[in-house]
């Protein structure tokens, strides 16, 4: 979409680099995608070869910036993940998405990174109004990183589609911050969510 402001392609916090991903990355993607425990709630390929892994890192590199961002996570000079969202400029929403290396989980690196990333959004884009974020009702990692941003749960979704099995369906839940709630939760933690959570 022409005119339409876009979200800067590096980010740097405190402890990560979040930056487009590069075709030289599928090594690193595939060292931590071919664990079950990583892609658990995750519908990729089982097994995760290394075709998928650069299948997936070409597609990244040549999403469209405007209504996908999708940046790598880079920990000590390593691709150890990813987070993107998914625009929809006219309803003024963004969905996010993200996961981690197994090594790095637990050292609130994901909480970081989306906190990074819905403050670039909401400076980035005027107009947009909300990002929300869903989860297998199961991944507890995954909703206590949205209840750390301070996101709020909207509701369940009680038969979520799962995986490439048509029949097969699970739990989801929804979560969402409006840029008003954000702007709130930002005010009293100016430096980082750590303040906050
Ligand atoms: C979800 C994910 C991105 C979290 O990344 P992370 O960097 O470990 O997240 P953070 O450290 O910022 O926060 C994780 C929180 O969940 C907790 N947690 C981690 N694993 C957990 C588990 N198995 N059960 C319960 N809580 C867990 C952590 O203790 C932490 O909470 P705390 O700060 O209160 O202790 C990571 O687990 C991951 O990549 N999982 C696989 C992919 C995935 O499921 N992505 C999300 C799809 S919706």
């Amino acid at each position: 979409m022409s005119g339409v402001p876009l979200l800067p392609e590096r980010i740097e916090t405190e402890r990560l680099v979040l930056r487009r991903w590069s075709l030289a990355d599928a090594d690193d993607v595939l060292a931590y995608a071919a664990d079950p425990e990583w892609s658990r709630f995750l519908p990729v390929p089982k097994p995760y070869e290394r075709r998928h892994a650069e299948e997936a890192v070409a597609r990244w590199v040549l999403e469209d910036w405007s209504p996908h961002p999708i940046w790598a996570i880079e920990i000590a000079g390593r691709a150890s993940g990813g987070i993107n969202l998914r625009i929809n400029h006219q309803h003024r929403n963004a969905e996010m998405g993200y996961a981690l290396a197994r090594r790095h989980w637990g050292r609130g690196y994901m909480t970081e990174a989306a906190c990074a990333v819905i403050d670039a959004a909401f400076a980035s884009l005027p107009d947009l109004a909300r990002v929300q974020a869903g989860a297998n009702a199961r991944n507890t990692a995954s909703i206590r990183v949205m209840d750390r941003l301070g996101m709020t749960c909207e509701g369940t979704i009680p038969h979520a589609p799962r995986g490439k099995d048509l029949a097969s369906r699970e739990a989801g839940v929804i979560y969402a911050v409006l840029r008003e709630e954000w702007e709130e939760i930002r005010s009293r933690a100016p430096g980082g969510l750590a303040d906050v959570v």
